[in-house]
């Protein structure tokens, strides 16, 4: 088990250009490099992101690394420290030109919209192209409390027979998780599928981290890279050892400079030493501690740049750093109106159900101080699996008709009751994209339901939300201010924007 010990944060020179001279030094040694150094400075669209690795310098020997299947691809085709461990669109579509869709990243087993996708054919691959997404084939479990067909199956291979277990083996595209500030989840994947141990206590947590992530790695491998066997435990050990090291976080941006300058905490040295424990700040007031939700205080790292002036002159730097702070204040207690959320709205320990349309805050859903999931697991149905061509729902339907949906498959379910009307006879048909935590289980109750992800090293890759229809920041927050009926001005929007891509 990794010994996370804490370190000082290293001094730093004083001048605030000194990350653009390092990244220019660095880039010109460190082409051809097996070794990436620690804290090196990546460029993404707002500034530099980079990761600091707790044992010292990226070793790219480790098996992290290595192809350790049949199809040429490591964890790092597509997790990459470009892109905060995971794998901005932009990149995927970068890697297609330059290895003219010949990169192991678009192998067919899931780098393709459909496992008889042709190498080199961009219409084959046209959802990782646009969207960034990976296939994920999920069988449907026998005795499933619901029935799944597909009402929309642009590639043909929406649902296909599972060849060893029988059943129905269902595609749904995801976006890749970052590989990286993992000591602060609170589910493995999107639907929790890897958190074969529960990570909501203090005790057991670590070991459960451990033991998630070792089932990670071997699915990830006999997987994503079509290894015939599992990798073996010294591996794994070092894989997980390697990734649990990790801390990444935006730590400039183009306008606000350093972003631990002037007292401020951005960047991942500070998150290395982030304090946390499972239910940390819970929303709901589960914190094990007994500390109550502080919404206020989830996100603290720019509160120095409130009333930022510099000692010699004010200028845009000031005044972008003050619309960050702002930013924050915002991500903490703006309101907004929180109905028809599966998860919230449906969920009997906030009363009887349905639970009427409540008051929330970005934090109600993201309460990890400094990190931004949610501290215990909470799966939930914010509506970003409902395809605006089927959605009754008119909120739901303004909020995502501003996002860019790539064409999925859409999927009719039936035999679940309405959880927002328990009492109603008459059949329910829900249309969904990814039925989520469902494929799992089996039951109405988890269907559309997936985690929200750490919200660190945002601007390093988008597209946003678990299957990419989010391009950019300026989608979500347009979602966002449909979804939860948050009328937003320009400005808030500007200063969420330039917060959330300080992460
Ligand atoms: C072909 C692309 C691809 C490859 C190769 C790949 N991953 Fe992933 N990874 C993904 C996708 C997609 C997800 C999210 C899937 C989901 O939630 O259903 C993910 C999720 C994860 C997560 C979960 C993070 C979280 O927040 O829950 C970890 C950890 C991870 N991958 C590690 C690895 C490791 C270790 C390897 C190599 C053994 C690897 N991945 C190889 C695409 C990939
Ligand atoms: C009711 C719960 C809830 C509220 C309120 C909420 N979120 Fe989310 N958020 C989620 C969930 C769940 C996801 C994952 C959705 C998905 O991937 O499809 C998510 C995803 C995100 C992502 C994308 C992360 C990624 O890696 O793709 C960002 C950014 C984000 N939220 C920011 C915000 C901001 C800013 C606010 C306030 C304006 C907010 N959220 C309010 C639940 C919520």
């Amino acid at each position: 088990m990794p010994v996370v010990s804490l370190r000082k944060e290293p001094v730093r020179p004083r001048r605030m250009r000194w990350p653009i001279i390092l990244l220019g030094l660095a880039l010109a040694s460190v082409a051809s490099a097996m070794v990436i150094p620690s804290l090196f400075p990546f460029r993404d669209p707002t500034g530099l992101v980079s990761t600091y690795n707790s044992a010292g310098p990226i070793d790219q020997s480790n098996p992290f690394f290595q192809s350790l299947g049949t199809n040429g691809r490591s964890c790092s085709t597509c997790h990459l420290a470009s892109d905060a461990m995971g794998l901005s669109a932009q990149t995927v579509r970068a890697t297609y030109q330059r290895t003219h869709g010949q990169d192991p990243l678009f192998a067919s087993v899931d780098g393709a919209n459909c496992p008889n996708g042709v190498p080199g054919n961009p219409a084959d691959h046209s959802l990782l192209l646009k969207s960034g997404l990976i296939r994920v084939a999920l069988t449907l479990p026998a005795g499933a409390q619901f029935t799944i067909s597909a009402v929309h199956d642009p590639y043909g291979c929406a649902i296909l027979p599972d060849p060893q277990a029988g059943g129905q083996s269902v595609s749904v595209y995801r976006r890749p998780l970052p590989s990286t500030n993992l000591r602060f989840l609170s589910a493995v994947m999107f639907d929790g599928r890897e958190t074969v141990q529960p990570l909501n206590n203090a005790s057991t947590f670590q070991a459960n981290l451990v033991t998630d992530l070792m089932h990670q790695a071997v699915d990830a491998t006999t997987g994503h890279a079509q290894a015939t066997s599992a990798p073996t435990l010294d591996q794994q050990t070092a894989i997980v050892n390697f990734e649990l090291g990790l801390t990444s976080a935006q730590f400039f941006d183009n306008q606000a400079g350093l972003l631990s300058s002037r007292g401020a905490h951005g960047g991942p040295m500070f998150l290395f030493n982030q304090e946390y424990h499972p239910g940390t700040n819970d929303s709901l007031g589960a914190d094990p501690n007994g500390q109550p939700f502080n919404p206020a205080g989830t996100f603290t790292l720019y509160t120095s740049w409130e009333n930022s002036r510099s000692r010699f002159f004010s200028g845009d730097d000031d005044n972008f750093r003050q619309m960050v702070a702002a930013g924050e204040v915002l991500f903490n207690t703006r309101p907004l109106l929180i109905s028809s959320v599966r998860g919230l709205n449906d969920n009997s320990a906030l009363g009887a159900v349905p639970v009427a349309p409540f008051m929330g805050t970005c934090t109600t859903c993201h309460d990890t101080p400094n990190v931004g999931n949610h501290s215990f697991p909470l799966p939930l149905d914010i509506g970003t699996g409902h395809n605006p061509a089927y959605e009754s729902d008119p909120i739901i339907a303004n909020a995502t008709s501003q996002l860019d949906f790539p064409d999925l498959p859409v999927y009719k379910i039936e035999g679940c009751p309405n959880p927002f009307d328990p009492s109603s006879t008459s059949p329910y048909v829900i249309y969904t994209t990814d039925p989520g935590k469902a494929l799992l289980t089996g039951k109405c109750s988890d269907l559309n339901r997936i985690k929200g992800p750490i919200l660190r090293g945002l601007a390093a890759r988008a597209p946003y939300f678990h299957n990419g229809a989010a391009q950019n920041l300026t989608q979500l927050l347009n979602f966002y201010n449909q979804r939860f009926q948050m009328n937003l001005t320009d400005q808030e929007k500007a200063e969420l924007i330039a917060f959330l891509n300080t992460l």
